[in-house]
Formats: structure tokens, sequence, C-alpha cells
């Protein structure tokens, strides 16, 4: 694995499969790599709010043996209080690594480029390649197996979006967008899922109808309708998602063996309703805990 971890397009399907392997066995043994990070400090630069993220890297780098900065967007204040790449040149003096979650795409970039110590994407309005490699682990764990399963990704074409395509590609599953009118994915992502899709023998197929897309699906995905950044447009986006919410109805033609799916934080009665991510269909509590595993993963990719 190279040096930091920014998108799933820099993975190689090769490594996708080895941290699922690895996450298995972390998942297996906690105290495997107990002293991987003894006398190292990561930094979490977060300009966003942030649970599973921020909670699962401060438990997974604890359990590594390392300690955790938490600054928050009032301590570094990234691109205004000093420039970006200044703020990585410090922080490469004092810390070991740091998982960055910012609004900017370029902002990560921006950090990388400059920082002698690996950075983690830990979320930008681009990718959030940490969640996608929890999902496709889970999704393995859940069917033992990739081959012949269809993901249905329902709603905004962005971040969860743009990074489960990477990697449902790259990891050998077929995937299914739908998204409203004007909330499609990035083109250039799609045509890098694309490549690895012939490569793979997969299938990738993007479109405006929910029920196209979740036609014998296995597997059901929804993110909220109104991301972190993006409060200004809420009454729009309500109206403009009002048909994309994931129930019962929708869910009829899906396989009858589905799972559910929702990084988290869920809105109830927007994107999906109470019985669906309640259900006993969904797995979404299993996939947070599973961000725990897998970023243990990335670590210790990133530092043996
Ligand atoms: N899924 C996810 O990244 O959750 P947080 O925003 O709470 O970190
Ligand atoms: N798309 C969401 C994901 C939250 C984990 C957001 O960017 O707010």
């Amino acid at each position: 694995m190279s040096k930091h971890l920014i998108t799933i397009d820099q993975l190689t399907s090769k490594e996708i499969k080895h941290l699922l392997e690895l996450t298995k066995k972390i998942k297996n043994n906690k105290g495997l790599y107990k002293d991987l990070l003894t006398a190292r400090t990561l930094g979490l630069v977060f300009q966003k709010p942030s649970n599973r993220t921020r909670v699962s890297f401060e438990v997974g780098i604890a359990q590594l043996g390392g300690n955790c900065i938490y600054l928050g967007p009032d301590e570094i204040n990234l691109g205004v209080r000093e420039s970006t790449s200044d703020v990585a040149k410090t922080l490469s003096r004092y810390l070991d690594g740091v998982v960055a979650r910012v609004f900017n795409h370029a902002d990560v970039l921006e950090l990388a480029k400059h920082a002698s110590i690996p950075i983690i994407n830990g979320l930008s309005d681009a990718y959030h390649p940490c969640q996608a490699l929890t999902d496709i682990f889970s999704i393995k764990e859940r069917f033992n197996k990739l081959d012949g399963l269809t993901l249905a990704y329902i709603g905004d074409g962005n971040n969860v979006c743009h990074s489960l395509l990477l990697a449902a590609c790259k990891a050998g599953m077929n995937i299914s967008v739908a998204t409203p009118q004007g909330y499609e994915p990035d083109f250039n992502v799609i045509e890098k899922a694309r490549a690895d899709c012939e490569k793979n023998d997969v299938h990738i197929s993007i479109s405006n109808s929910p029920q196209e897309a979740v036609r014998g699906a296995h597997v059901i995905y929804a993110d909220v309708w109104v991301s972190m950044g993006d409060e200004a447009e809420t009454d729009k986006r309500l109206k403009d998602f009002d048909q994309f919410q994931i129930n019962d109805e929708l869910l009829k033609d899906a396989d009858k063996d589905y799972i559910f799916m929702h990084c988290l934080p869920a809105h109830r009665g927007q994107e999906v309703t109470e019985e669906i991510i309640d259900g006993k269909h969904s797995i979404v509590f299993d996939q947070a805990e599973n961000r725990l595993h897998t970023q243990k993963a990335i670590l210790i990719s990133l530092y043996s």
C-alpha cells in the first residue's frame, strides 16, 4: 500500500483483498499488533463533526498501542489560520500520521502533498474510502462472497457513493446507482470504476430509477440526503430526493435475502423508513462496528 490513503482508486484489487483478509484476522483477535503504534501519535484533523470515524480511529489507534490528538475545526482552522501546506509541514514534525476530515477534497490532497507522514482521508466532499472498505468487508462477512452480488446505492451520488463505486468494482461485485437527476456521481469516478468493471467482469449501472436499481439486488445502501456542507440546500434536497426513500414498497423486487446498509448518521423517515433500518435485514450496527476493525487493518498496512 502507498504512504497515504486518500481514495480507493490508489488501491489495487489485490491490496483490497489483503485488507479484507487482515480485517477478518483483526476482528477475530483484537490483541493482534497491540504494540505496532507504541510511542507513535496520530492527529485527527476534523473540519466536520463525527461519531464513527473519530471514535473508531481513536479506539483503534489505542488498541494498536498509539496515542491520538483530536484537532477539531476550532483548533487548526485549516487553510484559514495558516496555509494547508504549513499545517502539513508543521504536523509532520510532531505526529506520526493524520486522519483528516475536510470539506474540500483538494485540502486532503494538499495535506498529503506536503506531509512527510501518512495522511488518511476520513471523509471529504468527494470520497470516504475508510467507509467503503468497511462496507465491502461487511458484505463479504455476511454473504461469505462478493462474486455475483449486486449492491444498489440509492440517493446522492457524492462521497460515499463515489468510494463505493470504486471499491465494489475493484473488489469484484456489481453496483447499481440510482440518484435524482442532477445528483449523479462524478463522470470521472464512473469512468474509473468502469475500467475496473471490465477487468473484474462485473457490471455497473447508473440511473435515475430506484426501482430499476434495487431489482434483484442483494445489498441496499442509503446515505443522508443532506450531507455535511450541503445544509443550505436542505429544502430543495428534501423535495428532489422525495421519491428515493428506501421503504418496503421500493424493496418488493429486491432479492428476498437482501441486507440493508447505511453509513450513518441516518434520518429515519427521510432516506429510509424506521421499519427497514431497524428491521431484520439491517446490518447498520455491524457495519458501524466494522469501521474499527477495517481501520486497524488500514493502519497496520500503513505502519508495518
Ligand atoms: N459514517 C461516518 O463516517 O460516520 P461519522 O460521520 O459519524 O464519522
Ligand atoms: N454523505 C455524508 C456521509 C456522512 C458519513 C456526508 O458527507 O455528510
